[in-house]
């Protein structure tokens, strides 16, 4: 299979809405470029210009009462783009992938938050990814009550829409906040929950802290290429 090829590292990152993953993310990005590490961002929904469409049918509010099956379809169709065209060819050529939500997103919002359950992701995910799994995750916390607030107030200001999943209940925040829970309590050595509510400088050590063994290991197999 295609993974057996893979040579660079796949790091996700989670969290319910306003947890703040996307300056992580970047500040992450702008750390490892300025030690010559090659690094690509991508983000899910989207990604490619497919996936970017099928993003704006997810999270427009034109698209209220979607049902729960189409939903989590079309959230792994993006995904499927997004991992043929961007992510697996970036891996295969040593690249480190950060990417903005990956699967664990649907187990959490769909399988948790809209109750399709986990063992439906999970063979969505082995059709639609081919066995590609994250080498980390890191899950920023944050209270799912500041999490409603931050993503309301940020749909308002941003004036996007992309409010969609930003209108649900306070209910349904939580039960995604449980499944991210449960994904670090399955995957302890994958997956790593990190406090997300302090400030972004003490957050962004806490997750270099956590890339840098991955990191090790990944500089050294790219030594050993370059010397051959
Ligand atoms: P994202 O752009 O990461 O939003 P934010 O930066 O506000 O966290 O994700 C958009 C929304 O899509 C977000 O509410 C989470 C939801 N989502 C799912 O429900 N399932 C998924 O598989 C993915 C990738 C996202």
């Amino acid at each position: 299979m295609a993974s057996k090829r893979r040579r660079g590292l796949f790091i996700t990152f989670e969290g319910i809405d306003g947890s703040g993953k996307t300056t992580q993310i970047r500040r992450l990005a702008r750390h490892l470029r300025s030690r010559g590490i090659p690094c690509l961002v991508t983000r899910e929904p989207g990604g490619t210009r497919i996936a970017n469409r099928i993003r704006e049918i997810l999270l427009s509010s034109k698209s209220t009462g979607m049902e729960p099956t189409t939903e989590v379809l079309l959230y792994f169709a993006s995904r499927a783009e997004n991992v043929a065209k961007i992510i697996r060819p970036a891996l295969e050529k040593g690249t480190v992938v950060l990417c903005d939500r990956f699967t664990d997103a649907s187990i959490a919002y769909q399988g948790y938050g809209r109750r399709l359950g986990t063992p439906i992701v999970r063979r969505l995910h082995e059709f639609a990814c081919q066995g590609l799994n994250p080498d980390l995750t890191l899950v920023l916390e944050i209270d799912p009550h500041t999490s409603v607030e931050r993503a309301r107030s940020r749909n308002t200001r941003h004036r996007r829409d992309e409010g969609r999943i930003e209108q649900e209940t306070l209910e349904f925040y939580r039960r995604v906040h449980r499944g991210y829970h449960m994904l670090a309590r399955s995957e302890p050595r994958r997956v790593m929950l990190l406090p997300g509510e302090d400030k972004p400088a003490v957050v962004q050590l806490a997750i270099i802290k956590a890339v840098e063994p991955l990191l090790q290991k990944y500089r050294k197999k790219s030594g050993r290429r370059k010397r051959r």
